[in-house]
């Protein structure tokens, strides 16, 4: 079995953030968030991958992750160029999969119980395509499925106004071959897109089987800032200590916390877990539960939680910061002894500022 992971879209509701960098780079714990999709294929033994690269900046993906030796996968990078759909993207891997069955895996998505279980017995089985769902509050922003008495698939809707179930299309598909059968004779969608969910549909239609099981653990489609961060609070509530940093004299470290090499956490300091911060930073005040700080970041007599610090930051405020998702090279400084006395912004395109 292969994988794929489609790595394009133009991430419009992590602006500002995805101006600078593709969306699957946004770091949860302080790892890319497509890495995550990666260990899951690695860890249920497909290790060679296709990774479906858009246009918002690929070579950042190609740079961050290089060969895949380091994740101990072998990647090839194939192009999709204007997006048109994910099941446009996957056609693009049609000769990548070849003869082969394969996994379907949205770069944006987090699975907390892998899909080790979900691939097993796949390949030899008769079924077309496996879909992965989970009940959702709201689930016109999603695919959506419809299930018969005997629980087996019988409808697929792409972002219905009226759904008829609450089970949402969990963004990672298990498929044989002729699911490119199936994407060469769907059209476009109202949003002008070849929508996975209508190729697969298009299975259901030719009767074959679509097989379809409910996910229990969590799982997070990261593609709006809310949900980058509850999929932060989810990765850290499962971290284990690490410290190799510095711990000055009179430091608080309660809970599960990870800190990087040459990271120095200075007296009268409060890191209460679960939080990870990366590497070479200086950390002067309170690290708060659920928080990720990047490397190359400086806490100056401040407090912070629930947070994701991307990187090369200095926070030097009056104020907690609370709930906040901070790009690379942020600043946040209160300054008293400066005047005149007021609030000075340079803040990107959709930036959020919460006073
Ligand atoms: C896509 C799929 C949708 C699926 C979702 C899961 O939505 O089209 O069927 O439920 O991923 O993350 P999109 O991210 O394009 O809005």
């Amino acid at each position: 079995m292969k994988g794929i992971i489609l790595s394009g879209g133009h991430g419009t509701r992590l602006r500002p953030l995805t101006h600078t960098g593709p969306k699957q780079l946004i770091p949860i714990a302080n790892k890319p968030v497509i890495e995550y999709a990666i260990e899951d294929l690695r860890d249920a033994g497909i290790t060679e991958i296709g990774i479906i690269l858009g246009t918002n900046m690929p070579n950042k993906i190609k740079d961050a992750l290089g060969d895949g030796s380091k994740l101990g996968v072998n990647l090839t990078y194939i192009m999709q160029g204007e997006p048109k759909g994910l099941a446009h993207a996957a056609a693009t891997a049609k000769d990548f999969v070849g003869k082969e069955s394969f996994v379907m895996y949205l770069g944006d998505n987090i699975l907390k119980s892998g899909i080790e279980e979900f691939v097993s017995e796949f390949d030899e089985s008769d079924f077309s395509a496996r879909i992965l769902l989970q009940p959702v509050e709201d689930p016109r922003q999603f695919g959506v499925a419809e299930l018969n008495d005997n629980d087996e698939v019988i409808n697929l809707v792409e972002k219905p106004e009226h759904p008829k179930s609450n089970l949402a299309l969990v963004g990672i598909y298990l498929f044989k071959n002729n699911i490119f059968d199936a994407i060469s004779k769907i059209k476009p969608s109202w949003r002008g897109e070849l929508e996975i969910t209508d190729a697969i549909q298009q299975l259901i239609d030719e009767d074959l089987n679509v097989d379809s099981f409910v996910v229990e653990g969590w799982w997070k489609d990261t593609g709006k800032p809310e949900d980058v961060l509850d999929a932060n609070q989810l990765i850290l509530e499962t971290l284990t200590t690490k410290i190799d940093g510095i711990i000055e004299e009179n430091v608080k470290i309660k809970g599960k916390v990870q800190i990087g090499k040459n990271t120095i956490v200075k007296s009268g300091s409060v890191i209460k877990g679960p939080a990870i911060i990366g590497q070479n930073c200086e950390i002067k005040g309170y690290v708060g539960p659920y928080t990720s700080i990047g490397d190359e970041t400086k806490l100056i007599e401040s407090e912070i939680d629930s947070s994701i610090v991307i990187g090369n930051s200095i926070i030097r405020s009056d104020k907690r910061i609370t709930e906040s998702l901070l790009g690379q090279n942020s600043k946040i400084l209160s300054d008293e002894n400066t005047y005149p006395k007021g609030r000075s912004f340079v803040i990107g395109e959709n930036s959020v500022i919460k006073l």
